[in-house]
This record gives structure tokens, C-alpha cells and sequence, in this order.
């Protein structure tokens, strides 16, 4: 079979006439604004956003498009990457009817995101060495199932998913397959983004909220064919990135020294972080991590969890995960805060 995109579509979207807001209509030049119902006096601030936003983000595309090395048409970008996902569910999952593929234990969105759609969900699991399960999801996959997400490096696991095994399901399968690279910039391997001609089935996911440490701005990347980009400015809400956001992001993209810089940092910390925690006698493995996370098996991973939450330190307790049995999740900090982690762990007793 080969890929058809208004195959995969659902009805009710190929058949979508999307909002055309006042700022997609109007194009030009001009000095009295009053076509969107704004308030024309102002705002209470010094600065003013009384003005709604660019719709489709320009300025923050064209210069994404420069350091990406991604045309701008190839481009969406979302309020984070989670509005991402729950757009592409949107476009080719019929709640009910069709299904995702995922692979646990993964990012927690793709499921969360496919229940708010109701939409099915076909879990085949990664293997022991956190790889995918290629004999397995070729079993799984059926008429309906209209997108897979592979999350590379993998949330919580921490590991890149092997490029070969990636490129066999895009070569093979017609649906749509995401490729999750939120922790991309910490990996040794480079990102799918280049490889966009040759996979017209090929939405990459990418976010500014991990090396670019922009969270809370909500600002998501999807890199994918014109076709797709196309379908998914036609879903969003017409007004997803606020001009704030917008703004503040033009200007930290100017600063990709700095944040070459912060990973660099990180990746030196979360080397010097696995070793010190390796030194501790209840640390019973550290997972080889691409991303800016470590997964740690520990004895006692709830006891532990909460002492540490008494000492002030949070981190992520996925040990009732599948595959995860006994792991902590420790994101990597500044030197002192993973000081701080390892000198509360090598005080901690077992009752
Ligand atoms: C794998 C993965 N994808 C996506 C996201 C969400 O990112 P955003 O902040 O862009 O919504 C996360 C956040 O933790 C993540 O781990």
C-alpha cells in the first residue's frame, strides 16, 4: 500500500472550510485597525497587546526555517508540542473507529490524547533493550490504525530508538508515522528533520520547552510535507501562539550560542551525574541516556521518592511503569542541584 494522505484523512476534515479570521483576510498595509472587534484603546500595560497575533507565526517560522534548515512551509508550530499530537489525532483518527500505535513505556500524551479523542490505542512495548518491536507492530497494525508514534530519545527511558528500525516502518507502513524528538539537541544522533523528501508520511515533533528552555512559552514544532502542515493550520485554533510568546521567542532564537552552550552543559552534567549516582550502593543501574533525563533503578524506588520529596527534591517516580520496575526518573539540573540530589541520596537509610 502507499501512502494516500486524503486516504488517511478523516471525512469531516476534508470537508473542513476553516475559520478565516480578520487578520488571514486582511493583507496589505494600513493604520486603522477595526476589523477585529479589538479594544483600539490600548491595554493596561506599558506594553500593548490589544492587537490579536499572527495566526501563522511568520517572523517565528522564517527564522526557525534558518536554524532548523526546514523550509517554512514545511513547518506548524503549536501551544507546545502536546497541541501537536492532539491536532494530528484530529486530522486522520476517527474517534471510535480508528486507532494509534505506540510503544511503552513512552511519553504519557500520546494516550491521554488519544482518550480525549476517543480514539484506539495499540500498545506493543518496547523490547528489554527499550527497541522497538518491528515483528510485533507489523502484527499489530490493521486497516484502521492511522498513526504510529515513535518517541526518540524515548521519554522516560532515555534512549534513541535504532534509525534503522525508525526507517523500516517508514518505508513499509502508509500511515502516518511521528517521530517524537523533544530531547533531540542532547542526543548523539541527528534528528529526521532532512529526511522530510524522502517520507511524505513523516511528521517530526520537536519543542522549544527542553534545550531551549522555553516551557513555559508553549511553543511546539512539527516539521512534516506541505500537505500535512497544510491540514493541521486548517484544525488549530486560528490564535494558538500568543504575540507574548511569539515575541519572546524571536528573540531567544537569536541566541543559539547560548543555548549550544546549556547543552553542552547538561550533557556534561547528566555524564557527571550517572557516575556519582552510580557510586551510591542502593543505585542498582543507570540507563544510557540521549536526552537531559537519567532513568535510575534503585531497592527501594517509592521509599526513596519520598524522602527525597521531604528533603525538597522532586523527581519523577516511574516505577509502576511497564519495563520500569524500581526507576526513579531524575531530571539533570545545574551543578548544585545534582550535587544536592546525590549528597540527600547518600544520606538515605533503608527503615
Ligand atoms: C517526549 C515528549 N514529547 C513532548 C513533550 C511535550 O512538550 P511541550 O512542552 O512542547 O508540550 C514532552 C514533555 O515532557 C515530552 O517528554
Amino acid at each position: 500500500m502507499t501512502f494516500d494522505l486524503n486516504n488517511l484523512l478523516r471525512d469531516n476534515i476534508k470537508k473542513l472550510v476553516p475559520y478565516s479570521s480578520a487578520r488571514d483576510e486582511f493583507k496589505g498595509e494600513a493604520n486603522t485597525f477595526l476589523d477585529a472587534n479589538e479594544n483600539s484603546f490600548g491595554s493596561p500595560l506599558t506594553k500593548w497587546y490589544n492587537r490579536y497575533p499572527d495566526p501563522l507565526q511568520l517572523k517565528v517560522k522564517e527564522k526557525l526555517a534558518g536554524i532548523k534548515a526546514v523550509p517554512v512551509e514545511n513547518i506548524f508550530l503549536g501551544n507546545g508540542s502536546d497541541e501537536c499530537i492532539d491536532v494530528l489525532m484530529r486530522a486522520f483518527c476517527e474517534p471510535g473507529k480508528d486507532n494509534i500505535l505506540i510503544c511503552p513505556p513512552t511519553y504519557g500524551m500520546y494516550e491521554v490524547s488519544a482518550h480525549i479523542n476517543d480514539v484506539n490505542i495499540k500498545k506493543i512495548p518496547l523490547t528489554t533493550a527499550f527497541q522497538l518491536n518491528l515483528p510485533a507492530i507489523e502484527e499489530a497494525i490493521d486497516d484502521n490504525t492511522k498513526i504510529i508514534f515513535l518517541c526518540s530519545p524515548n521519554n522516560p527511558t532515555g534512549n534513541s530508538l535504532d534509525r534503522d528500525d525508525i526507517e523500516v516502518i517508514l518505508n513499509n507502513y502508509s500511515g502516518i508515522v511521528v517521530i517524537d524528538e523533544a530531547y533531540i539537541n542532547f542526543s548523539r544522533f541527528r534528528s529526521f528533520t532532512q529526511e522530510l523528501n524522502d517520507y511524505p508520511n513523516l511528521v517530526i515533533l520537536q519543542t522549544l520547552s527542553k534545550a531551549w528552555g522555553l516551557a513555559a512559552l508553549r511553543v511546539g514544532m512539527a516539521f512534516a510535507s506541505q500537505d500535512i502542515i497544510h491540514v493541521m493550520n486548517k484544525i488549530k485554533p486560528p490564535y494558538n501562539i500568543n504575540q507574548a510568546s511569539q515575541e519572546l521567542t524571536l528573540q531567544a532564537l537569536e541566541e543559539v550560542g547560548q543555548v549550544n552552550d546549556m547543552i553542552r552543559e547538561i550533557v556534561a552534567q547528566r555524564d557527571l551525574l550517572a557516575k556519582d549516582l552510580l557510586s551510591i550502593p542502593f543505585v542498582k543501574k543507570i540507563y544510557p541516556s540521549d536526552a537531559n533525563f537519567l532513568l535510575v533503578q534503585v531497592t527501594e524506588p517509592k521509599a526513596i521518592y519520598k524522602y527525597l520529596l521531604e528533603k525538597g527534591i522532586v523527581v519523577r517516580d516511574r516505577s509502576s511503569v511497564e519495563l520500569c520496575a524500581g526507576c526513579l526518573r531524575i531530571t539533570v539540573g545545574t551543578p548544585d542541584e545534582n550535587v544536592a540530589v546525590v549528597n540527600a541520596l547518600k544520606n538515605w537509610k533503608p527503615a
